[in-house]
């Protein structure tokens, strides 16, 4: 087999992560301070993919393309390919088939994570050679997902979106293995209601056209970043895996369990229970940060408990009186206490956020 080529959709409207996907791109949040994109980039690196095209989108294009370079530091060659408008997955196929060529790829959703990584996956491809093999996982709720229904041979024999009644409860992961037959496949559908061209309806056409669609049910987890809660529910299962590591200082402060403090942050008076990471020149005073916290680069809590939550560079937390938890905060935000009379909450908050006051 051709060598295969990486192809990360990285474009997208991202309509359930703002107001954070105002201002950036959804697969620039960092999960346990790095942003989602590069596990993908780096899954690919790790399963022998060089040449890895990514697709971005014109508004997020440019800060995706200086953040993640060349793809040197991973040991892959990066092209960038700009799809003019979110038109669907099978869409941006089409919009990277220059790149692609008669190269059989893996494609991979830039805002998913999946535990095991694809190795597995490429060296099956490769020895069964179908012209598309997807991956399943069973969820509890299939009728959220693409669900695929499988024959006696567990090959693919129908895909649907988002069934009222499901068939199985095995759903579509954001991860694909096709060969160059995917071109015809994505020519020759419609738009769907939703007026994007699924990548269902392409592979449900290799189907029909007997195609061999062959399927792989994944052992680990997998995460689609697309929404709050599944973001910290990611940044949960990464920093499980996080070995400590105290590089920055500790002044009368407290570590716990598996905590990652980068060179330059600073702890003063506060505790950390890990898992958890604080991250380059972020401050820590008279503070606690709980499980599952990923505190960015430059951020300062003083006076304040933070906990299972994600904190963007550049942001602050002061004088809260009850505990911060499951948030995001996106970059340079600043929340504090008020002390001035008359006492009042006072906000400047964006459009779309949403902030829960008890
Ligand atoms: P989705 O999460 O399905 O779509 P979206 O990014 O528009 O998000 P939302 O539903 O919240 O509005 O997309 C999955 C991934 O594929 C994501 O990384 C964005 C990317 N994508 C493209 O690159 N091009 C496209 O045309 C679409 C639809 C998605």
């Amino acid at each position: 087999m051709e060598q295969l080529k990486g192809l990360i959709l990285s474009g997208g409207k991202g309509t359930r992560l703002r107001p954070i996907t105002y201002t950036s791109a959804k697969q620039l949040v960092p999960v346990a301070n790095k942003p989602v994109l590069f596990y993908g980039i780096e899954a690919m690196a790790a399963a022998g993919v060089r040449e890895v095209g990514i697709i971005i989108a014109p508004e997020t294009g440019d800060e995706i393309r200086s953040l993640t370079g060349d793809g040197s530091r991973f040991g892959v060659q990066i092209s960038y390919i700009e799809q003019d408008a979110p038109l669907g997955l099978a869409h941006a196929v089409l919009t990277a088939e220059s790149f692609l060529a008669s190269s059989p790829f893996v494609m991979y959703l830039g805002d998913n994570l999946l535990q095991g990584g694809i190795t597995e996956l490429v060296a099956e491809f490769r020895e069964h050679e179908p012209e598309a093999l997807i991956l399943l996982t069973p969820v509890p709720d299939p009728e959220n997902y693409g669900v695929a229904e499988l024959d006696a041979q567990g090959a693919v024999a129908r895909l649907v979106e988002k069934p009222k009644k499901p068939a199985t409860d095995l759903a579509l992961v954001g991860v694909y293995m096709f060969t160059p037959r995917i071109h015809d496949a994505a020519r020759a559908i419609a738009p769907s209601g939703r007026g994007e061209l699924e990548i269902t309806d392409a592979i449900q056409w290799l189907v029909d056209e007997t195609h061999r669609v062959e399927s792989h049910v994944v052992r680990g987890w997998w995460k689609d970043t697309g929404r709050l809660d599944d973001m910290l529910e990611a940044n949960r299962l990464i920093l499980e895996t996080v070995e400590r590591r105290v590089d920055g200082e500790l002044v009368d402060a407290q570590i716990h369990g598996r905590v990652i403090v980068e060179g330059g942050a600073r702890l003063e008076r506060s505790t950390v229970r890990g898992p958890a990471i604080i991250g380059a020149g972020a401050v820590l005073r008279d503070a606690y940060v709980g499980p599952y916290t990923a505190v960015g680069p430059g951020c300062v809590i003083e006076q304040a408990e933070v906990e299972h939550s994600i904190l963007l560079e550049g942001s602050s937390v002061r004088g809260l009186q009850g505990r911060m938890e499951s948030s995001l905060l996106g970059k340079n935000v600043t929340i504090s206490r008020d002390q001035r009379q008359p006492r009042a909450y006072r906000f400047m908050v964006g459009d779309n956020s949403e902030i829960g006051i008890l």
